[in-house]
């Protein structure tokens, strides 16, 4: 979007969350609040970014890299926010998107229209509005009998009257910078709040006959604000909904969606089944005709290869498994290499750490690990070896092409290859 800047309004201390943690530096399916934010304006076409901190303003840099940080010392409202990116504009007279960093469902699709509206337009201010059915806690949208937007009164400054329309403020918002600008000189501290609130602008243009206009999006669950833990939980919900419906759309099985987590960005080919209870963290690729669950944990850096099964209570981290193979019951497999048509068997454990370092194991092709055996890292079980049940391989202690190990520690008990 080209002469378009983004402020994005991330100073709030998010005093509903009752957290010390910055209220945008919380995670939905293991992602900063704000990151969703800031990927959406991205998508959308957004390079210029201005993020306003505040309270935990030292977090708050380490997670928005990429967008120019300015600190609003003191919390005195969200019109004040805005005030306060001005400096890192300085020159600007273009259109400014301003957007609440903490509202993590919306999409670039959104911020695209809003911003084509408003350019197309001509008009000094586009707000995105939506319709609720509980508008409870958010501003609602004043209109006059022709339908034009006359003013946003916060839900605390309503009157039972203005509480019962059901049309809020999501909190994004297209201005002419220098129309911005001049409005905010205008706005005095709210009476209770004593904050200068951001939505009183909307009456300032007004009364001096600006253009405003209004855009409604289209899917009212994009617009939830994160205020309170039970906003979090419902926001990951939503999120979570909408990471499945894609996946499903690619022709993968997800046999029970309500006990299925899966994170944005992870890849399942074609023609797998993700059975119930499994959690899939982020950056995980799985392959094709693959039957994951039920009661899978995926942690980060995962690539599962085609027609693999991984079973119920296995955790895999840092971890490639090649096709074929079967690691299926009550196994821990981190910072391991897997071949193809391995069998891992039941309990298999890799001690991949020894309180200061951690190291990786290898499993070549078509090996065979008996069941409740521990291989200590660094170690690699060479290709069609054995490890026999309960054995214990030490690290460093390699077990060579077609070998069978047993034992405790693990002794060679029959040299080169012994299965078909
Ligand atoms: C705000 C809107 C409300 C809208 C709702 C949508 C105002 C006055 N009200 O209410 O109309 O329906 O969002 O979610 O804007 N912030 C700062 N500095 C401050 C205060 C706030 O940067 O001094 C930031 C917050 O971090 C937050 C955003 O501004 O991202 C909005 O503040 P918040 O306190 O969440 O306002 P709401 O009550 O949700
Ligand atoms: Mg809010």
């Amino acid at each position: 979007m080209k002469n378009t800047v983004a402020i994005v309004l991330a100073a709030g201390k998010g005093t509903r969350m009752k957290s010390e943690t910055p209220k945008v530096l919380h995670k939905i399916l293991g992602k900063p609040i704000i990151s969703y934010v800031l990927d959406a304006l991205k998508c959308a076409g957004i390079t210029d970014i201005v993020t306003v901190a505040g309270h935990g303003s030292h977090l708050l840099k380490e997670v928005v890299k990429g967008s120019k940080v300015v600190v609003q010392k003191e919390l005195l409202g969200s019109g004040d926010a805005v005030k306060t990116a001005r400096k890192a504009l300085a020159g600007y007279s273009g259109d400014v998107l301003v957007i609440c960093g903490d509202t993590p469902l919306i999409r670039s699709a959104t911020i695209r229209s809003i911003i084509e509206t408003h350019k197309s337009s001509g008009a000094s201010l586009t707000i995105l509005t939506a319709k609720l059915k509980n508008p409870t806690g958010y501003g609602r949208i004043l209109r006059d009998d022709s339908g034009a937007v006359l003013k946003i009164v916060e839900e605390e400054n309503a009157s039972i009257y203005e509480e019962a329309v059901n049309e809020v403020n999501v909190g994004t918002y297209c201005f002419k910078a220098k129309d911005l600008f001049e409005a905010l000189g205008e706005v005095k501290p709210d009476g209770k709040k004593k904050e200068f609130f951001l939505t009183d602008t909307i009456a300032i243009l007004r009364k001096d006959a600006k253009p405003i206009e209004a855009v409604e999006v289209y899917d009212a669950g994009e617009m939830i604000g994160i205020n309170s833990r039970r906003d979090l939980a419902e926001a990951a919900q939503t999120m979570k909904a909408r990471i499945l419906d894609e996946i499903m759309a690619g022709g993968v099985t997800i046999e029970d969606p309500a006990s299925t987590t899966i994170y944005e960005g992870v890849t399942i080919g074609p023609g797998s089944v993700i059975r119930p209870n499994t959690f899939i963290e982020s950056d995980v690729e799985i392959g094709r005709g693959c039957r994951i669950g039920p009661f899978t944990r995926i942690r980060p850096h995962v690539r599962i290869a085609d027609n693999v099964e991984v079973g119920n209570f296995v955790e895999l981290v840092r971890t490639k498994v090649g096709s074929g193979t079967k690691v299926k019951h009550h196994t821990y497999l981190g910072d391991t290499t897997v071949g193809r048509h391995v069998n891992i068997g039941a309990g298999t454990i890799t001690a991949n750490y020894d309180g200061k370092v951690k190291s990786k194991t290898v499993i070549e092709d078509k090996a065979f690990i008996g069941v409740g055996a521990i291989l200590i890292a660094p170690v690699r079980v060479g290709k069609l070896a054995v490890v026999g049940a309960g054995c214990v391989v030490p690290k460093n202690h390699d077990v060579p092409k077609g070998a069978t190990v047993v034992g405790v520690p693990a002794r060679l008990f029959k040299k080169g290859r012994v299965r078909r």
